[in-house]
């Protein structure tokens, strides 16, 4: 599984792709207006920084195909790495089948079903985006949905599209993710920093220092 980073935030990302830890970047209209800066030039900065698929998601007031794909197109033309991020609509769907016609990545947003997810995948996506954590808050095993999906593109060798696990709020999400079959999980920067900590790893490193300094004695002291 990789990893991409969900934010907008030009200080987490750069820190994770210093990292070496992400390989792609998705945004959403509620991140970008986190950040409160100027849409293009936030998705032209993330794509200096990460070189690999960079989602931007068309505006939520976008609502038919020929709004989408007319926004879809400017999207793309900022940078050869930009993939359109679309809403699960039927709408949407329609601007996937034109995008894709063009040779334009999709990423198909919201996606809550297995029935969803194959239907994005048919009409042309590049990339599926179940919202696992959403799914949990209402007390649905969002994780299901990730396997069930896994295991249905498994059997149509001839899809194509990757299932980018979006909505991953934890550390043990991203486990679970791994195990159920997706091919990406897109992680906040605060879950990416979770997973590398343990408390082992802190005792060790204050253990080695002490160790060390105890026979050698500390730099600079
Ligand atoms: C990414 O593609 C999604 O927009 C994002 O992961 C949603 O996360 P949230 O449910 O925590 O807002």
């Amino acid at each position: 599984m990789k990893f991409f980073i969900d934010s907008a935030n030009l200080d987490e990302i750069r820190s994770a792709a210093e990292m070496g830890i992400v390989c792609g970047v998705t945004t959403n209209p509620s991140l970008i207006a986190k950040e409160g800066r100027d849409y293009v030039q936030t998705l032209k900065e993330i794509c200096e920084i990460v070189d690999g698929p960079i989602s931007g998601e068309v505006s939520p007031f976008s609502t038919t195909a020929e709004e989408m794909v007319k926004e879809g197109r400017e999207i793309a033309a900022m940078h050869p790495n930009m993939v359109v991020k679309i809403p699960m609509t039927a709408e949407g769907l329609k601007a996937i089948r034109v995008l894709n016609s063009k040779g334009i990545k999709t990423n198909c947003t919201l996606i809550f079903s297995a029935n969803q997810a194959l239907l994005a995948a048919r009409a042309g996506a590049s990339y599926v985006s179940p919202f696992l954590g959403r799914l949990d808050d209402i007390s649905q095993p969002g994780i299901d949905l990730i396997q069930t999906i896994s295991q249905i593109f498994t059997n149509y060798p001839e899809i194509h599209c990757e299932i980018i696990a979006a909505s991953v709020r934890n550390p043990i999400h991203i486990t679970d993710c791994a195990l159920a079959g997706a091919d990406i999980a897109t992680v906040p920067y605060k879950a990416l920093v979770q997973c590398l900590r343990h408390p082992l790893t802190e005792e060790g490193l204050r253990k080695f220092e002490n160790d060390y300094a105890a026979v050698f004695g500390r730099p600079n002291a």
